[in-house]
């Protein structure tokens, strides 16, 4: 078996990793502030920022791929904390990067969608960057920074993700469920759209990625679709009335938030299927993972919209 150094692993791609990975990898996986178990994962707790712990694990454990989502993902944090997510975003990302050129071993790093100013959708791989916010620029300083350091990095720039969230990291649309069954009305966006992923197909092309993909490889769902029209298709799949799941449409400019958000970054996933990934269709992926879904961390109002 191959052994695979996943950072991140108590996030919610990375439980997403583990949970789909499948046999033939040997897992260690990262954590910082959740040291949580993960059946048949072996788990490694670190502060990634600590260059010296984090040359030790790959000394101890030499893994012959590394796959790395640990990040600062919440735009409005990286917005309002620059320099601290700077570290795990890019300082990090370029370490982790020159480990894995110093060992020649795979390196699959997860960027976003947000690397686009959403003017110019759907995109491709080849599409000029244009962030609109800090979270954007720290993912092109990542990926800029990690291929200088290492040219055989592979880049999977990962759409927007929902599914099952694992036992402390949560997706967009946990506090949406919570809210439609705690009657609470729910406002969502109509002008801004994604092609979201769900976490098994977001695992799936991770692993395709590291069997197949060079450069820079975007992983997003079939679907561009607006945050208000999730809102209605998992709505009716959960089967609650208008009355009871009211869903009130608004717009970005009706809400002030730290980060500038893009309209649209759509993917073109053009690439990623001619090496065969298939992501299952919004309402399938959705369908599948709410008939098991049970676990409802508490909504905010920040949660709840975005
Ligand atoms: N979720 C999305 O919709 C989405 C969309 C596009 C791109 N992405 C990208 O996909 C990747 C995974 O996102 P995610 O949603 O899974 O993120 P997440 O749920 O917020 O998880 C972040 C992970 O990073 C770890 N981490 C943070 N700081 C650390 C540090 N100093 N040392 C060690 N570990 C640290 C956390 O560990 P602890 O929790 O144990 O502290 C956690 O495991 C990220 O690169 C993100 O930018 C996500």
């Amino acid at each position: 078996m191959k052994k695979m150094l996943l950072t991140g692993a108590s996030g919610f791609l990375g439980w997403n990793i583990c949970r789909w990975a499948g046999k033939g990898w040997e897992i260690y996986g990262t954590v910082f502030s959740h040291p949580i178990q993960i059946p048949g994962v072996k788990i490694v707790q670190v502060d990634l920022r600590d260059f010296r712990e984090v040359k030790k694990i790959f000394d101890v454990v030499r893994p012959d791929a590394v796959v790395h989502t640990a990040a600062a993902a919440n735009i409005n944090f990286c917005q309002t904390h620059p320099k601290e997510s700077h570290q795990i975003n890019v300082d990090v990302s370029m370490d982790i990067a020159g480990l894995c050129a110093d060992r020649s071993i795979a390196c699959v790093f997860t960027s976003s969608d947000l690397v686009f100013d959403g003017q110019c959708a759907p995109y491709c791989e080849e599409d000029p960057v244009s962030p609109v916010n800090v979270y954007g620029e720290q993912k092109i300083l990542a990926e800029e920074g990690m291929l200088k350091r290492y040219p055989d990095v592979i880049i999977c720039r990962m759409s927007l993700m929902f599914g099952d969230p694992g036992p402390v990291a949560s997706s967009f649309v946990q506090p949406m469920i919570a809210a439609m069954r705690e009657a609470r009305p729910l406002k969502l966006f109509v002008d801004e759209f994604r092609t979201p992923l769900s976490g098994r197909d977001a695992a799936a092309g991770i692993f395709l990625a590291l069997k197949k993909a060079k450069g820079i490889l975007h992983l997003g769902g079939r679907e561009r679709i607006s945050r208000y029209e999730i809102g209605v298709l998992l709505r009716d799949i959960l089967g609650f009335t208008e009355k009871k799941a009211a869903l009130i449409s608004c717009r970005q400019r009706d809400v002030h938030m730290p980060a500038p958000r893009a309209a649209d970054v759509s993917f073109d996933i053009t690439k990623a299927q001619t090496l065969g990934f298939h992501p299952v269709s919004l309402p399938e992926a959705l369908k599948d993972f709410t008939s098991f879904e049970n676990r409802l961390p508490s909504a905010t109002a920040e949660t709840a919209i975005f």
